[in-house]
């Protein structure tokens, strides 16, 4: 019988993307989500794609008991994926009680059950976030994490080591969670992707929105960082690279081959890009114009992070594959399919 996985956050970006992966493999898919960053008509488009339309609750996972009904009314779960959380960081830092609720809690809540039904694996959505700006580069797992610059990175934090402790003292429960450098692009059908409410945060998207005519410029932030041409760089991660490091975390549980019943990875490509080298690569590749602007440093940005991703490649199995042109083209194919542009 096909193994059954809980997708919390599944309609989301990460989420939806790797309910795709886990269907094509032959996973069953249950997905919980609280609709409070995502569309349900996801649903329709993941079933576009895979030809299966996955089971889907709506409830919220910082309510205990309503998880825990859940857990009864599907007694046969395998193993979960955990993304449903807050992300925006600017946010955290305006509602901080709000973050720790929904991040810890629902964590707390899916743990607790976790141990009552008998469901001993869990893959976790955590972040490079962790790292902040990092001594040396590129960072590997044994690079220390350093104090949260904002509420959601200090959730992130908090709930790596509330996995660590439990992990520790229940045998029985096995986690793994996996920190993301900085996911980007779309599913090659364009059905899926990044669709940010109100105006994005994150730079992919609001490229993609100012190439679209929804935005009239782009704000490149700082170019007088100590990098080659003056602007921060980070790790790009093709989502659905990403998305599949997860079904290799699932597999590795399922199988039996973790070393340790708390354990962690990097999951970004191992190179770095500057804002400005992005910027330009959307330009060549997707043919378009792109009005931009520099502007002061953004209050809360590191300088420069990419991953060592050697541990996680050769633990997981696992490589990103998609070129950066590749990933924005996607990106591009997404917002045009969106925006019905041709
Ligand atoms: P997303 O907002 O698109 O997806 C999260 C989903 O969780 C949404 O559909 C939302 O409706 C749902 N959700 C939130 N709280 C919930 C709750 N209490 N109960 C039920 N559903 C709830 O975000 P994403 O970009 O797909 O991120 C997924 C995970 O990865 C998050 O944990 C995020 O912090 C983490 N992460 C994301 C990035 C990134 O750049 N996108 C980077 C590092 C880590
Ligand atoms: C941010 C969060 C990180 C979170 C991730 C996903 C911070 C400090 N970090 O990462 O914790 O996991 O989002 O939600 O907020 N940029 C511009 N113009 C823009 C937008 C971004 O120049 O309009 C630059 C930024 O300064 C940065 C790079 O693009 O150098 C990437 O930014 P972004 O996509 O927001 O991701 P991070 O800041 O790396």
């Amino acid at each position: 019988m096909a193994k059954q996985i809980l997708v919390t956050g599944g309609t989301g970006y990460i989420g939806s993307h790797t309910v795709v992966e886990l269907q094509e493999k032959g996973f069953d898919v249950v997905i919980v989500d609280n609709l409070s960053n995502s569309k349900i008509e996801v649903l329709d488009n993941i079933e576009k794609i895979t030809g299966i339309r996955p089971a889907f609750e709506k409830f919220d996972l910082s309510e205990r008991e309503l998880t825990d009904a859940f857990f009864q009314k599907y007694p046969n779960i395998d193993a979960i994926i955990h993304f449903a959380a807050f992300k925006a960081v600017g946010e955290s830092v305006q509602k901080p009680l709000e973050y720790y609720r929904n991040n810890m809690g629902s964590l707390m809540n899916l743990l607790e059950c976790m141990n009552k039904y008998k469901v001993p694996h869990m893959v976790f959505s955590s972040s490079c976030t962790v790292y902040g700006q990092p001594d040396v580069l590129p960072v590997t797992e044994e690079t220390p994490r350093k104090e949260a610059e904002s509420p959601y990175g200090n959730t992130k934090a908090i709930c790596e080591d509330i996995m660590r402790d439990y992990c520790a003292s229940n045998e029985s429960v096995n986690c793994i969670a996996l920190r993301y450098f900085n996911p980007i692009g779309a599913h090659p059908s364009a059905l899926i992707g990044e669709l940010p409410v109100g105006v994005p945060n994150n730079l992919v998207p609001f490229i993609t929105q100012t190439a679209a005519g929804l935005r009239e410029e782009l704000s490149i932030f700082g170019d007088d960082y100590d990098t080659e041409d003056g602007t921060a760089i980070r790790d790009y991660i093709n989502v659905v690279d990403l998305a599949k490091a997860h079904v290799v975390a699932i597999d590795r549980m399922l199988s039996g081959k973790s070393k340790a019943n708390y354990e962690y990875f990097n999951v970004g490509t191992g190179s770095g890009y500057s804002v400005m080298q992005l910027v330009k690569a959307f330009i060549e590749v997707n043919k378009v114009e792109l009005n931009y602007k520099i502007v002061d440093r953004r209050a809360g940005d590191i300088e420069k992070i990419w991953a060592d991703t050697t541990y996680g490649n050769n633990e997981l199995g696992w490589k990103a594959e998609k070129t950066l042109e590749e990933t924005l083209a996607s990106a591009w194919a997404w917002e045009k399919n969106v925006r019905g542009l041709k």
